[in-house]
């Protein structure tokens, strides 16, 4: 009660502030005039700072009003919300017409039924996972047009803001395995350094007569003992098995390789993923690590019992004596029947990571497909009894809460309808489902620019579908309200971005009728008259390829990010545009098009260097200018920057204001 009436009086005193305001407004019109176009403008930006600072605030209680919120700030906004009375090159051209688009489906089409699943080239790799990715797309956004009829909207996200996330939660074992069903909910997921441990005591061998675990025939049985412990996604999917973000499966007994093992997996849509065995060895050192950490320990194997009990002997010995010579101790295998263990289970930055009695035993990396948040479930089932489980470092806030705060329902930031003549340059921006801030900060800061408010220059962002359905709810609403959203039909996936690439390129030739295309990150700050002005210092009719070209760039063999021989069997990359940001003449992008339309374009996980490849094939019929610029920056900002990368949605607004208020292309260098 006493919130509700805080907030009334919050927001009787905004009204008033308003109405001061308006008329603070209104004097100003008129005692100024319009012949200070520049005053008006540093007012502006000052106003818009102001707005920014405070909207995230005020949203929960504003959700609904904006409308009159932006009504009533008219009188201050002279330039840049209303694109259809200033801009002086639309008036030049009255008879321009203005284009409706509301499917914010792209129109790519991928051609599934020619991928040759059985093939080995390294190209087709992509391929297979393209087309099962638009397959998992077609159903997710089958499912996203019938919840649009089911259930109206904000009745379902009222529900939830209900919710409570705890800071930590606590089972002792039989709540666990009663009332909880061997399940602990986690209502908000996990989050960076959230850990859950787990204390239990692995059941003895029982005969097993399953025979898909078994793999004998019948009357025959294998001694098993094996136990599961698996984070699964509760809520990122109706009327089928949830996903299992992370399986944890050590066997103590009963494995195919007669040894004890530990494996883990992810499952999602019931597929499941190449598993991760440990089996005793420690990872080779050229693996990857994750957060630093090996993915398998070492552990004594029978095959070697008789050491473990002559090292631990030798140890203590050495220890007595006081030689110096470093000994190594191998432990055994973390597990054993009947005895009590301690399993911490922590989420790093790279992947989980699972330590038992105090002891780091494998390391996970985190999948593509899945945020941390997405973890609302702790099962633990099979051949263990379970004494208590605790959960902590949860996060404090409900991740379904972030869309709502972050997206400013409101008009100004609507993008303007399109033209039905050749537009100067389209910006296709990449951006994943849940990157709600990133747009929001793109919508207030760059893409404000006059150019693009008067459809000059057309951005839009390309998204494909995301793993949770409520994410994919919030983004055809963001989509259809802003109207600058193009949804590209596939589940998402990092070795999929050049689908999105090859999506822009599309819309920009068949949509948009860009004279040329530009490509660009969400992390990307353009300054957009810098760029069409670079590309205008080429001789129309050319083909151009610009952006931060490099040369004789070498493919990385080993290490985190490392590109096989299979999937690139040639020494160089093509000369490439950094992905960041470079533009393309439209000829090229019709030229991609129509190779992908006819299934030959070469699809290489890197979208950068695709392009690069495209271009030069391309080149080899008609001449390309290639135009090397530091300016579109890769590494950060760089001051008189076309582009800056790694910009974070603070920045973002950071910079415009700098370009707004001091006329100059300055970095913002704070996170
Ligand atoms: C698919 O690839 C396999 C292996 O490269 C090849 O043997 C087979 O003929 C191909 N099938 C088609 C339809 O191209
Ligand atoms: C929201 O909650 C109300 C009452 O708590 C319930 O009647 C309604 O069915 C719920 N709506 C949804 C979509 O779950
Ligand atoms: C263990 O040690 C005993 C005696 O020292 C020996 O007979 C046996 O072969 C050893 N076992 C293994 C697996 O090395
Ligand atoms: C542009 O190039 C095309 C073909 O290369 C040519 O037909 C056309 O006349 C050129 N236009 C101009 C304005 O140079
Ligand atoms: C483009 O093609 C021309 C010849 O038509 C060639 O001289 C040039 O090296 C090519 N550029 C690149 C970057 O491949």
């Amino acid at each position: 009660m006493k919130r509700a009436k805080f907030d009334l009086f919050m927001s009787l005193s905004r009204q008033r502030s308003v109405q001061v305001l308006i008329l603070i407004g209104f004097l100003y019109v008129v005692l100024v005039g319009f012949e200070v176009p520049f005053v008006f403008r540093n007012g502006f930006s000052l106003v818009s700072q102001d707005g920014f600072g405070t909207g995230q605030f005020s949203k929960s209680s504003v959700l609904d009003s904006e409308e009159e919120l932006a009504d009533k700030k008219a009188p201050i906004r002279p330039l840049f919300d209303v694109p259809l009375q200033v801009p002086p090159i639309q008036s030049s051209k009255p008879e321009r017409n203005i284009r409706e688009i509301k499917n914010p489906l792209s129109s790519l089409f991928f051609d599934g039924s020619f991928v040759n699943m059985t093939s080995k080239d390294g190209f087709s790799g992509i391929l297979k996972s393209a087309k099962e990715a638009f397959e998992v797309g077609r159903k997710l956004w089958k499912e996203l047009e019938l919840h649009k009829k089911e259930v109206g909207f904000l009745e379902s996200n009222n529900n939830k803001t209900i919710e409570q996330c705890p800071h930590s939660i606590s089972m002792s074992g039989f709540d666990f395995q009663g009332k909880g069903k061997r399940m602990m909910v986690l209502p908000c997921g996990l989050t960076l350094g959230s850990h859950v441990t787990v204390v239990g005591r692995p059941k003895r061998a029982h005969q097993e007569h399953d025979p898909k675990i078994s793999l004998l025939k019948e009357g025959q049985f294998l001694m098993v003992s094996q136990f599961m412990m698996e984070l699964q996604g509760l809520k990122t999917v109706d009327g089928e098995d949830p996903p299992r973000i992370l399986h944890f499966n050590p066997r103590l007994k009963g494995d195919w390789s007669g040894k004890p093992v530990i494996e883990q997996n992810t499952c999602y849509r019931m597929q499941w993923g190449t598993a991760q065995r440990c089996e005793g060895w420690r990872s080779r050192d050229d693996e990857e690590t994750v957060d630093g950490q090996v993915k398998c320990e070492k552990w004594t194997r029978d095959d070697d019992a008789n050491h473990s009990e002559q090292s631990k002997a030798s140890w203590w010995l050495n220890r007595i004596v006081g030689r110096k010579k470093p000994v190594s101790f191998d432990w055994p295998f973390p597990f054993s029947e009947d005895k009590l263990f301690v399993l911490t289970l922590s989420a790093g930055l790279e992947g989980y990571h699972i330590n038992v009695d105090g002891r780091h035993v494998t390391s996970f990396p985190y999948r593509t497909g899945f945020a941390l948040e997405d973890a609302t479930g702790l099962s633990l089932n099979g051949d263990v009894d379970i004494d208590s489980v605790f959960a902590a470092s949860l996060p404090t806030s409900h991740p379904s809460f972030a869309p709502q705060r972050h997206l400013d329902m409101s008009n100004r930031w609507k993008a303007p309808p399109l033209l039905s003549q050749p537009v100067d340059l389209l910006i296709g921006v990449l951006s994943a489902g849940n990157h709600f801030a990133e747009r929001m900060a793109i919508r207030r800061s760059w893409m404000q620019h006059r150019l693009v408010k008067s459809s000059n220059v057309v951005a839009r962002f390309f998204v494909a579908l995301h793993g949770r359905k409520d994410i994919n709810v919030e983004l055809k609403k963001e989509a259809e309200f802003f109207g600058d959203i193009v949804i590209v039909p596939y589940m998402d996936n990092y070795d999929l971005v050049v689908l999105k690439t090859v999506a822009i390129c599309e819309y920009g030739v068949h949509v948009a009728f860009a004279k040329n295309i530009m490509k660009c990150d969400d992390d990307t700050f353009v300054r957009v008259d810098a760029v069409i002005k670079e590309v205008n210092k080429i001789p129309e009719n050319r083909s151009l390829y610009v952006g931060n070209i490099n040369y004789y760039h070498k493919p990385l063999r080993s290490g985190k990010w490392a590109v096989t021989y299979e999937e690139w069997p040639e020494e160089d990359y093509p000369p490439y545009a950094n992905g960041p940001g470079y533009v393309i003449s439209s000829d090229i992008a019709n030229f991609i098009v129509s190779e992908f339309d006819r299934h030959k374009l070469k699809l290489f996980k890197m979208e950068d260097v695709s392009m690069g490849m495209w271009v030069e094939k391309f080149n080899s019929t008609r001449h390309v200018q290639y135009v090397h610029s530091l300016k579109f920056s890769q590494a950060g900002c760089v001051d008189d920057y076309y582009s800056a990368h790694y910009q974070s949605p603070r920045q973002m607004i950071c910079m415009w204001n700098k370009l707004q208020q001091q006329g100059r292309p300055l970095c913002c260098n704070m996170r």
